[in-house]
């Protein structure tokens, strides 16, 4: 093996041992760059004849191409081996399953709400839904609350710093008691002229606003306002279907019922209404679901209506408070902090 043959050789060797495309060209410096042993060889010519110049300047270039053929074949094996490697940690597996869309639910008191207008709804009564930011006269002054009345703290709301088309201070609804106006009164005006005028059954629920926070209140939070207006309507019938509802609602018949002498604006007589169960974690302790009456016949006026002929009943409940005892949730904030960990657990 001549000398050209041996560093073709080492050339190649020193290649294949190059782990990467840099210390390739680290490699390919020594035998190819400005100071390389080709180039020194090269460089070496110039002493020779010109006849020895000839042939072993053709054998060197020779051993060059070799060599430099050694170095193209080692990048290519390099890029390869790269391109493999990268391959490999890029890996899809395309056999796997999808991993599925999440599965949502309705959240707990929507799922009361839609409960109570079942349950409502097959004792006929329509469901309505109206403003939540409300005039002070809708929310107070038609339901028997005059202005600067003490009984408007009861409720003490949030105010809108805007007055309506009519000039009526706005807030954000108290309560749902307002819809028994709003729902009376389009009643009334549908039905002028009509004899005798069809009933009133109507139920209302939706979002209300207090200045409260505590496990058991919430700024926000939910009524359902239930209405019964006719020519015979007492406080017998708001007895048996409030009652029938809880009943129907807790899908026990073992729930005591009271109806416990209380005061509203808007009702006379008014009275809360208590539930204790026969058995549970919460046996025999009265718990508050709602307020209820006769309604006010100041009230009646409001809405339209001649009361000495019209006469009915009137209900807000708490479904907040219905989802809590129906679930056992101790704390009503948790309804509305939209953490998936405890809404998941009602799909
Ligand atoms: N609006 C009352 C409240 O938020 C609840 C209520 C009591 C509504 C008696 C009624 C009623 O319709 O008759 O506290």
């Amino acid at each position: 093996m001549n000398d050209l043959d041996q560093l073709v050789q080492s050339a190649t060797a020193d290649f294949g041992a190059a782990p990467s495309p840099a210390e390739l060209e680290n490699a390919k410096a020594r035998f190819l760059g400005k100071a390389g042993r080709v180039t020194e060889l090269l460089k070496g010519l110039a002493a020779l004849s010109p006849d020895e110049k000839k042939s072993r300047g053709a054998d060197i270039n020779q051993a060059k191409q070799r060599i430099e053929a050694a170095l193209q074949a080692r990048r290519d094996a390099l890029a390869a081996a790269e391109l493999e490697a990268q391959l490999q940690a890029e890996a899809l597996d395309v056999t796997l399953p999808g991993r599925g869309r999440g599965q949502g639910g309705l959240h707990p008191v929507s799922r009361t709400l839609q409960r109570i207008e079942a349950i409502f709804g097959s004792m006929g009564f329509d469901v309505a839904d109206g403003p939540e930011i409300e005039t002070d006269w809708m929310s107070f002054t038609a339901l028997n609350n005059p202005e600067n009345h003490p009984a408007r703290s009861m409720q003490d709301t949030f105010y809108v710093d805007m007055k309506d088309a009519q000039g009526r201070w706005l807030n954000l609804r108290p309560h749902t008691s307002p819809m028994q106006v709003r729902y009376a009164q389009a009643h009334a005006a549908r039905h002028a002229g009509v004899e005798p005028m069809p009933e009133i059954r109507v139920i209302a629920p939706g979002r209300t606003y207090r200045v409260d926070s505590d496990a058991t209140h919430s700024p926000m939070f939910h009524q359902c306002e239930g209405l019964w207006i006719g020519e015979n309507i007492s406080f017998k019938d708001l007895k048996s279907v409030f009652s029938d509802f809880l009943r129907q609602f807790f899908e026990t018949d073992d729930l005591d019922v009271r109806f416990r002498p209380s005061f509203f604006p808007f009702t006379e007589p008014s009275a809360e209404v208590d539930i204790a169960f026969a058995s549970g974690p919460l046996k025999g302790r009265w718990l508050e679901v709602a307020g209820s009456g006769q309604v006010h016949p100041n009230v009646v006026r409001n809405y339209g209506l001649d009361p000495e002929r019209y006469i009915g009943f009137a209900f807000g409940m708490g479904p907040d408070r219905l989802t809590m005892l129906r679930y056992g949730v101790s704390d009503l904030r948790l309804f509305f902090e939209g953490d998936l960990r405890f809404l998941s657990q009602f799909k």
